[in-house]
Formats: structure tokens, C-alpha cells, sequence
């Protein structure tokens, strides 16, 4: 697999998304409270644009009349047929154990671990201060 930096993290402010194309696939980045998770960006249904679909939360309830709102940013549904999907593990709320989007491993990493390497000239001291959003496909 091979790591493409994608993004800085004050480029997906918290709530916000990201579409990046990379190795030719379209995948989508998202900043849910500060954690980052990316997946693909084609629906396992018929093939939406999954990633342009409304970042919800989960409702539940226990009995008519009564509701609760939870897991608030983590969930991602679709803008064609509504079916909503786990931003943490890519699974669909309604079929678990059947559909589930594709999803990426990503990390957030300093600019100064990106350009570590294994062999070393001589070097100059340089301060990188961004922090960079790093998938892994
Ligand atoms: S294409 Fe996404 S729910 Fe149907």
C-alpha cells in the first residue's frame, strides 16, 4: 500500500468533508469532532455519490413518542435513496452485516514524521508546522 498525503487538518475543519481522488478512486475524507475517517466514494446500493450525501446522527427509539439523538456527525447517508452509513467502520445502519461502504485507513501526522527517512544526508534544521492528513491505499 502506498501513503498519499492528502490534505492539512485546518483544510477539514470539524462537520466538514473532503473529496480527493487518489490512485483513481474517489474517497471521502471526514472530520467528525477531530477524528478522521476516509471511504469510498460510491454507494454499495446502486452507485451514488455517497460522499455528497448529509453527515447525520443516529435516532433511536424505545417506544412511540419518545426519541433519542446520538452519535451526533457519524453517520453518512446517502443522497439517493436515504440508506445511511457508519463513518467509523463503513457498514450500513439498516444491513451490518451485509453492505458496508469501503473505507480507508487514514492518519494525521506532523510534517516534520513525513519527510523522516531512512538514509540521511546532512541536514539543516527546518520547522515544519502543519499537521497532514495521510491515507494509506
Ligand atoms: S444508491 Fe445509495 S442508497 Fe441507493
Amino acid at each position: 500500500m502506498a501513503r498519499h498525503v492528502v490534505a492539512t487538518v485546518d483544510d477539514i475543519p470539524p462537520g466538514q468533508r473532503m473529496l480527493v481522488k487518489v490512485g483513481g478512486r474517489e474517497i471521502g475524507i471526514f472530520n467528525v469532532g477531530g477524528e478522521y475517517f476516509a471511504v469510498g466514494n460510491r454507494c454499495p446500493h446502486e452507485g451514488a455519490s455517497l460522499c455528497k450525501g448529509r453527515i447525520v446522527g443516529l435516532v433511536e427509539s424505545s417506544e412511540p413518542g419518545s426519541y433519542q439523538f446520538s452519535r451526533r456527525g457519524e453517520l453518512l447517508r446517502c443522497p439517493w435513496h436515504g440508506w445511511e452509513f457508519d463513518l467509523r467502520t463503513g457498514k450500513s445502519w439498516c444491513e451490518p452485516d451485509r453492505t458496508k461502504v469501503r473505507s480507508f485507513d487514514l492518519k494525521v501526522e506532523s510534517g516534520g514524521a513525513l519527510v523522516e527517512g531512512e538514509l540521511q544526508a546532512e541536514t539543516f534544521p527546518v520547522v515544519i508546522e502543519k499537521q497532514y492528513v495521510v491515507i494509506e491505499v
